[in-house]
């Protein structure tokens, strides 16, 4: 293939030549948004961060959920904030938690789209750390029931699919048994399978209040350093049961999403995180670049690399230019 012979620009000239020769699509379909849900009524707190989110009510995530389903979008991945957190975090798996009322009331008023649930402590627990601590330690083995109550609990409040976000060892296979024998074995598991240790949460914590307050996640979540260690955490949640795998932050990883969809042959999913939108957003309020288009042209950098779906605090606005 050598020129003059071969001219890459010849298949480049006009709109229907690239559009004949074009091999990724993005979809509304691939979209997944996030919401964050808080005790009380009527609120909608702006998240300074992250332009456009809310820290919503019950009654305005309905709303909400209402407004992604018209957008076409097949599912919300929900965060909880709740009132009160303690060291063991009950408020992430008790029966009336944040959580558990906002799946109930979503499900009695909007039908036709997917809920997922983030499984985790964070939010919950005064420390602010994804597990159980004791002694400055956060203890992984201790930690897997609570997880697994959660995700129980998020099943039973009528959650379509749960998704641990902790990093803890063997939680996966935790979850998956008490799901199992709690009738609940028809509940897929979206594992935050390869979750790295990152600075692109910075907005979340802020939403979710969910920081630790001493040390960092760096015994759990994954060194960003690590690509070899990714594969070992992907294929190790497919043999404990997981149905999705999900690959977190996106754009700063998109080698580990290539590579485990090269090794594995579960549906794919990659999370572009809080950073990443706020530093387009950022961006594109200053006038430095055009927020939209770098919005469309990431995405489809994630759906290249290998992404089936992608959670993004873009879903509404990307679903608004690929319908419209
Ligand atoms: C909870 C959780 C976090 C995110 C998703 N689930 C934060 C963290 O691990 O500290 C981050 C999502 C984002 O930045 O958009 N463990």
């Amino acid at each position: 293939m050598l020129f003059p012979d071969y001219r890459p620009r010849r298949l480049r000239q006009n709109e229907n030549f690239r559009r004949m020769i074009r091999e990724t699509e993005l979809s509304v379909d691939d979209l997944i948004y996030p919401i964050f849900v808080i005790e009380g009524k009527g609120i909608k707190n702006p998240i300074p961060s992250m332009p456009g989110h809310y820290q919503f009510s019950i009654d305005n995530a309905v709303k909400e959920v209402q407004e992604a389903r018209d957008h076409c979008i097949p599912a919300v991945m929900l965060f909880g904030i709740p009132d009160k957190k303690d060291p063991l975090g009950t408020g992430a798996y008790a029966k009336d938690g944040i959580v558990q009322k906002a799946v109930r009331a979503i499900k009695a008023k909007v039908e036709d789209i997917l809920i997922i649930t983030d499984v985790c402590l964070c939010e919950y627990t005064d420390h602010g750390h994804c597990g159980v601590v004791n002694k400055g330690i956060i203890e992984n083995d201790a930690t897997l029931d609570l997880l697994a109550r959660i995700a129980l609990s998020h099943a039973r409040a009528g959650a379509d699919m749960v998704a641990p976000s902790d990093m803890m060892d063997g939680r996966i296979a935790e979850i998956r048994n008490s799901l199992d024998e709690n009738g609940f074995e028809m509940t897929p598991i979206m594992s935050y399978a390869a979750k790295y240790c990152s600075a692109f949460y910075y907005p979340f914590r802020q939403a979710a209040q969910s920081a630790p307050r001493f040390g960092d996640r760096r015994t759990y979540q994954m060194d960003p350093a690590n690509s070899l260690e990714a594969i070992r955490e992907v294929t190790m949640d497919v043999e404990e049961g997981a149905d999705i795998i999900m690959v977190k932050p996106a754009i700063p990883y998109l080698d580990i999403i290539y590579r485990a969809r090269e090794e594995i042959d579960l549906p794919l999913a990659a999370y572009n995180v809080s950073g990443e939108f706020a530093m387009i957003k950022a961006a594109d309020k200053l006038g430095w670049l055009d927020g939209k288009k770098v919005m469309m042209e990431t995405l489809l950098a994630i759906k290249r690399a290998g992404a089936d779906m992608i959670l993004t605090y873009f879903a509404k606005e990307a679903a608004r230019e690929l319908t419209s």
